[in-house]
């Protein structure tokens, strides 16, 4: 598999964030820690890691603009390119020593996703894609699963935590989903759960309350795996309304219509 020049600067970076994100997993009762909000931790680890990514991608393209789930966003001198950066996805797995994390990097050009890397260093396993070029786990070229019925498909979502506020029609959503699929999971890392649909480990995947740098690199991952995404109205506004649902064309319409069933 031939990477381009601008998705090997994405690996470089995604990588020694994710080898500074393994050395502190190794330590992590000694990291400095600190709240955002109720149930919403960040650590040293996380600042580490975003510190490199930035350092690396500014460093290889000084004109792309950033969006940092730590730092912020940070205009583009081109006007035209983006990363949106999440240095640690899982910061809570990584906190309670659960190796189910990742570094997520992705590139928008003129408002489009064009490129997304997501490393997980606890299991070595790198995801990347190029618009049109396909989607990989290491070397192996990607697909979505390929089971059409919800009744044999296992479904990962993410609970909404503390603080956040729509747990009575998410429990509604669960609920739907429960009676009709053969298995939902909460692994607690959106942008993995999105390349494990992308891999083909889960069948799908619905979420609320996300931000773009939870998801912007999972959503290439899956689309150029061949799998449907939308938010739940079936829109590509995943970014403005923060939902997301996705898996392959028949399990994402199956999930979008059951998710939203009434009670
Ligand atoms: C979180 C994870 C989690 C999801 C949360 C996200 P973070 O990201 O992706 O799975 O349920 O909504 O905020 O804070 O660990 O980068
Ligand atoms: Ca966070
Ligand atoms: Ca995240
Ligand atoms: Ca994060």
């Amino acid at each position: 598999m031939a990477r381009s020049a601008l998705l090997n600067v994405m690996v470089q970076a995604a990588m020694k964030a994710g080898r500074s994100l393994a050395r502190d997993f190794g330590e992590v009762q000694n990291l400095q820690v600190s709240l955002k909000g109720p149930g919403d931790y960040v650590s040293q680890a996380d600042h580490r890691a975003e510190k490199i990514i930035f350092q690396e991608l500014s460093r290889a393209r000084p004109d792309y603009g950033f969006l940092m789930e730590e730092s912020g966003e940070i205009a583009a001198k081109d006007g035209q390119h983006r990363w949106i950066v999440d240095p640690l996805d899982g910061t809570t797995n990584f906190l309670h020593g659960i190796p189910f994390f990742a570094v997520s990097i992705a590139l928008e050009r003129q408002g489009q996703i064009v490129a997304g890397v997501i490393y997980n260093p606890a299991l070595d396993e790198l995801y990347t894609a190029e618009r049109g070029g396909g989607a990989f786990l290491n070397d192996r070229r990607l697909r979505v699963a390929a089971r059409t019925k919800l009744v044999d498909a296992v479904i990962g979502t993410g609970i909404p935590h503390l603080g956040v506020g729509h747990h009575g029609h998410y429990l509604v959503e669960l609920r739907n989903v429960m009676a009709e699929v053969s298995g939902v999971r909460r692994m607690g890392a959106a942008a993995l759960d999105l390349a494990s649909v992308a891999a083909g480990r889960l069948d799908g995947f619905w979420e609320d309350g996300l931000s773009p740098w939870d998801m912007a690199a999972g959503i290439i991952m899956v689309r150029e795996a061949g799998g449907f995404l939308s938010d739940k109205n079936g829109g590509q506004d995943m970014f403005t309304t923060r939902n997301i649902v996705a898996g392959n064309e028949a399990i994402h319409r199956a999930l979008l219509k059951t998710i939203k069933k009434p009670i």
